[in-house]
Formats: structure tokens, sequence, C-alpha cells
């Protein structure tokens, strides 16, 4: 299995630059984690990774979303009312110009970032502040606006397919996986057509017990679209104990009540055979692609069971992202943990960012952070965050 870090050999030989800005990113990162948070946990002079979660909407509820899926927070009316909160364009511009002498890399998403309504201006504006500007999205959207997208030389696309085609429009709903070919075609025609190489574009595979067996099938089915990368993330998972025993630490270390982590109790998880699984992603690196394929987190073999059957059980630990990123939630909340989003830390709207990151709610959350014994609480064991960046616990 290999981990985020190798995507960038591949960038280095076509686009330095780009591949500069990933490296730049990734260095913030580890030295926030050796030189800030060692030395003065609450604060922070790094911002590496900034996520912009656009809109709480989607046109899709596939299975398995903390926020859409079978468990999803965002419900009924209450994801009415939610998605009337957006953040209007001209609070994003005076974001974006106090982050710029950062230039810290942008990752867009939502539910679907297509349904914010000012997207191209919003990444416009960004690119023109010299952000590096990723978006992650579920790519029903792209044959419509590949021209436009490609014009505008975006960064990097972050497609999430979670298998072939039956197995896709089962957990994405039907006619999805159709879709986002269409999209891959119609991103490659405008790149031709205008001697683009970006944006760069690559697969997001999110495993689960109704996709597992069948993913050799899509990688062989999409390996002809010039992907930049295929990331298979392993999926966030929990269960009830691990949730109430997040809730009891959250009420008492921070008086933060908690919604986000139950969502994702889905059990969409029970029955993945990890052996099964590493056959595959062996099968699967034994490819010829000239891509490279990731897994998140990149484990040991025999740890892949566990994984999936001891939720409890960390294999990164050390959460590093109070110190090197955040993520701006749809009403202009400020949060350290992007799915997680229970304690808010301000509100762009009100206030600077950087007042806000380096607040004094910000640094009672990293020091209550810090001062657990393995750099994290109870219900981050699969956080997405952590397993992209957290430290590898021995063994794993
Ligand atoms: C919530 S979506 C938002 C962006 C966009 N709507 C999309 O689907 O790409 C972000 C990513 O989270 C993934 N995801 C959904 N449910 C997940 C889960 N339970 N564990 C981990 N990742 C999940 C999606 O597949 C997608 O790649
Ligand atoms: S498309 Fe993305 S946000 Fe929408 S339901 Fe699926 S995973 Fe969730
Ligand atoms: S590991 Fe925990 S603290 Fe870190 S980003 Fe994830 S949920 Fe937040």
């Amino acid at each position: 299995m290999k981990t985020n870090y190798s995507i960038i050999p591949k960038l280095l030989k076509e686009n330095p630059a780009f591949a500069w800005r990933i490296v730049r990113a990734f260095a913030m990162q580890f030295k926030s984690l050796v030189v800030d948070r060692v030395f003065h946990p609450g604060q922070t002079n790094e911002l590496a990774l900034i996520y912009f979660r656009l809109t709480p909407l989607c046109n899709l509820r596939c299975v398995m979303c903390g926020q859409r899926g079978d468990k999803g927070v965002l419900k009924g009316s209450f994801a009415a009312e939610e998605s009337k909160k957006i953040v209007p364009l001209e609070d994003y511009k005076r974001l974006v110009d106090q982050l710029k002498p950062k230039k810290p890399i942008v990752y867009l998403w939502g539910g679907e970032p297509f349904l914010y309504p000012d997207l191209f201006p919003l990444i416009d504006y960004m690119m023109e502040a010299g952000l590096t500007v990723s978006v992650n999205t579920n790519g029903t959207y792209l044959e419509k606006y590949a021209k436009e997208i490609v014009e505008r030389r975006w960064h990097a696309l972050f497609v999430s397919l979670d298998g072939f085609e039956e197995t896709n429009d089962r957990i994405r709903g039907d006619g999805s996986y159709r879709k986002v070919i269409a999209g891959f075609e119609a991103i490659n025609r405008e790149k031709e057509r205008q001697g683009a190489t970006l944006p760069y574009m690559g697969i997001v595979t999110t495993v689960n017990n109704l996709n597992y067996k069948d993913l050799h099938a899509l990688a062989e089915a999409t390996r002809s679209f010039k992907l930049a990368w295929h990331f298979y993330n392993l999926g966030t998972y929990t269960n009830d104990e691990i949730v109430d025993r997040q809730r009891q630490f959250m009420r008492r270390e921070l008086d933060t009540e908690i919604a986000c982590l139950p969502a994702y109790a889905t059990g969409y998880n029970e029955g993945i055979d990890g052996q099964e699984l590493y056959d595959v992603l062996t099968r699967i690196h034994a490819m010829d692609v000239d891509y490279p394929i990731v897994t998140v987190p990149a484990l040991k073999p025999d740890k892949i069971d566990i994984y999936y059957k001891q939720l409890d059980v960390p294999v990164r630990t050390r959460c590093t992202v109070p110190w090197s990123q955040a993520n701006i939630d749809y009403d202009g909340s400020v949060f350290f943990c992007a799915d997680y989003n229970d304690y808010p830390l301000g509100n762009i709207r009100e206030k600077s960012f950087f007042e806000i990151f380096n607040g004094e709610r910000a640094a009672r959350f990293r020091k209550a952070l810090k001062n657990t014994p393995e750099g994290m609480f109870p219900g981050c064991v699969r956080c997405y965050q952590n397993m992209l960046c957290g430290k590898r616990v021995q063994g794993f």
C-alpha cells in the first residue's frame, strides 16, 4: 500500500512548480508537528491546508455519507434550513485576502461544491490570489462545466467514484456512474482541445462492504482516463461505544455536545474481509498504469482486519490538524475537524480568520488534544484527516 506522499514523484517530473506547492504543504505540516505543537501548543504560525465546505446541498444520497447518507445529519427540514445559511461571495473574498500571504492549499468540498452558486467566481478569485485550488466533487456536473473548468486551469479535481457501474450506483445512486464517466471524457476532451495539463484529475474511492470486492473492476474501467491518482480511502467508521466515549470526553473537556460522529456508525464496515481487500488492492497495484495508487491510511496487510473490525484500535495517532489546517463551514463557522464539526472556533463573517485560528477557543482545543496520551480524542480513531496526516502507530 502506498501513502499520499507517493503522488509527489510523478508530479515533480511533470509539473515541478505544482509539486513544490504540495511539498511545501507537507513540510509546513511537519513543522507544525515538531515545533508549534511541542513548544507553543495553543498557537500556530502555519496554515498548510484549508477546507471550504461550501454547501450542505447535494444532488446524491450516498449510503455511507455522514452528511446525506443512511445516518447522515442533514435530513428533512434541518437540511433545508441549513442550506439557507451559505456564505456570500464577498465574505469569501475577504477571507481569501486574509489567507493570501500564507498560500495554503485550498480544498473545496461540500455537500456538492458545484451547488454553491458562485463557485466559478470564487475559484477565479482564489487563483488570482495565487492559492492552489482543488475541488472534491461527486463528478456529476463535470460534463456540463468541462469547458469552463479547463479554461480556468483549476489545479486538481478529486472525483468520487465507488465501484464499477452497478456497485457504484447502488452506493451513489442510479445513473451516477455514467455521469461521472461522461465527465472524465469531457474534461479530457477539453484538455486536449485547449492543450492543457490542468486540472490534474483523479479518483477517490471510499471502501465499504458493498464495494470492496469490486474495486479491481472499477480500476480497469477507469485506467484509460489519464488519471493523476487513484485514492482508496478505507473509510470513516465508528460504533455506539466510541460515540459514547467521545460524547463524555467532549462534554467534560470542551463543554461541547457532539452531533456528527454518530452519523459514521453506519455499519458499512461490517463483514469486510481484510485479507480479501488486501488481495484486491494488490491486484490493482500490479496493473500497468502510470499514476499512483494511494491508500488512506496505508496499512500492513494483517492490520486491515483490525481497521474494520476493531474500530477503537488506533492506526494513526497524534493529530496535527489543529496546528496546520482548518475547515470553513458553509455558514462561515471555522472548525478544525472537517467531518466532525461540533466545536466552532468562530465565524469568518464576524472576525478575521487568523484571530479565530489563534483565538481562545482554538487554543483550548489544541491544548486538550495535546494533553491526551495519544494526541487524539476517543472519537478520532478513524477520522479521515488523521488517517491522512497522523503518526503511524508502530506495527500498522
Ligand atoms: C462528503 S463528500 C463531499 C464532496 C462530494 N459531494 C463528493 O462526494 O465527492 C467528500 C468525500 O467523502 C467521502 N465519504 C463519504 N462518506 C464517507 C465515509 N463514511 N467515510 C469516509 N469518506 C466518506 C465521499 O465519497 C467523498 O469522496
Ligand atoms: S455526493 Fe458527496 S456529499 Fe453528496 S451524498 Fe455523496 S458523499 Fe455525500
Ligand atoms: S483526529 Fe480528531 S481532532 Fe484531529 S481532525 Fe480528526 S476529529 Fe479532529
